[in-house]
């Protein structure tokens, strides 16, 4: 029978909107519906909530709001870049090679892998170590005189590993090449300095730090030819959303040190009562340099999607690598890229904590688990008899 007791640990997935985003924007669906295209009264209603926002946006990212830019999400933001960066190279005669690495979203991933199958680009691989990370020097290999971008991710979804990404950026310009970071599972938990970072765009997804679904940001640095003009990225504008999403992103960076504090205390929880009362099981990442929120192991001789039906069964939402795998039988790639043999990467399984987790939320889970594992090593065994 299922179980009443729910336990939500799939943040890495998506978040709840916080109540308090949700107010923000009640009011320009139905009061304030002017299209902020618009001169009249109305109209400039929404285009005063919108521009708001980019300035409070831009203050979070540390950059002008005329380099803020709305789109449906990150997965949107990051297929502009790579398809725009590299059409603006080719219209200058300069080719249209991108750099990025083995471990990216598909969102970057599989647009790279188009521009080079079907539209006649190119793209190279970075490629990570056993912990996820990228290693800088590994540039010198696969950048070329007509890389038109470099694009890594700030957090791996899968295995919560941080990138050095003002190490990376540094490389690539003194290459002369610009540099995309999709920043989607940093936010709300790492810093979005756009100047620190030292990138040329970066992307976001509201519905990771308690925004809305289906909008996000593009931050392009002035100056950085994309080949296209904001009003060919920008039309009419999702005028609640965009309030909403800048009301959480100011929430999560005015509400910073608390946050990651909670995180990392129930992920710590988490993790070390994971490792220490389930036998043969791994963490996957930098176990030091990762995300506040996000935990991730291998269970040997398990399949991740199992386990994830058997939790869910008992009330418990996680995910076997990234939401998009979702039952998905393939192991994961970034696992595969970080050098894990097949038959291992199949026991995957991530479990991220939020704003609601709870240290009972921890323990809960942590009892489930090992119980749901032990069942389904115990029936492994006896099929293979
Ligand atoms: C690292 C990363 N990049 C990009 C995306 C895509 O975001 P969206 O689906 O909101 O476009 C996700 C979503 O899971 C993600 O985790």
């Amino acid at each position: 029978m299922a179980s009443r007791r729910r336990v939500y640990l799939d943040y890495s997935a998506t978040t709840p909107t916080d109540p308090r985003v949700l107010d923000s924007m009640l009011p320009y669906f139905a009061a304030e519906y002017g299209n902020a295209r618009s001169s009249h009264g109305l109209g400039r209603v929404a285009t005063a909530a919108v521009e708001q926002s980019r300035e409070q946006i831009a203050k979070v990212l540390n950059c002008q709001p005329s380099e803020i830019y709305f789109t449906s999400g990150a997965s949107a933001s990051g297929n502009l870049v790579l398809r725009g960066a590299v059409w603006s190279a080719r219209q200058q005669g300069r080719g249209g090679h991108i750099v990025t690495s083995t471990i990216e979203h598909s969102a970057v991933l599989k647009t790279a892998e188009q521009l080079e199958n079907v539209m006649g680009f190119s793209y190279s691989l970075l490629s990570v170590d056993r912990l996820g990370s990228v290693h800088p020097a590994g540039l010198s290999a696969v950048s070329r005189a007509d890389t038109a971008l470099i694009s890594v991710m700030l957090v791996n979804n899968e295995v919560g590993t941080i990138q050095p990404i003002s190490t990376l950026s540094a490389e690539a310009h003194a290459r002369n090449i610009p540099f995309h970071t999709d920043a989607v599972q940093a936010a709300g938990q790492l810093s979005l300095d756009v100047q620190t970072l030292g990138v040329d765009f970066l992307s976001l997804s509201a519905h990771k730090f308690y925004g809305p679904k289906g909008i996000g940001i593009l931050y392009a640095r002035s100056g950085v030819d994309l080949g296209l003009e904001p009003s060919e990225i920008e039309a009419t504008l999702n005028v609640p959303f965009i309030v909403g999403m800048s009301k959480a992103l100011e929430l999560a960076y005015a509400e910073l040190d608390e946050r990651v504090a909670h995180f990392t205390s129930l992920r710590d929880r988490l993790i070390g009562s994971v490792l220490s009362r389930i036998p043969d099981v791994h963490l996957t990442g930098n176990p030091l340099n990762r995300l506040p929120s996000h935990a991730s192991f291998l269970f040997a001789g398990l399949d991740g999607n199992a386990l994830v039906t058997h939790l869910d069964m008992r009330g418990i939402a996680a995910s076997s690598a990234s939401a998009c795998k979702t039952g998905n039988p393939e192991p994961s790639s970034v696992l595969l890229a970080m050098g894990y043999p097949r038959k291992d990467a199949l026991g995957s399984l991530r479990l991220t904590v939020g704003l609601h987790t709870t240290p009972e939320d921890i323990d809960y889970t942590v009892d489930v688990l090992s119980d749901v594992v032990e069942k389904l090593r115990k029936l492994n065994r006896e099929m293979a008899l």
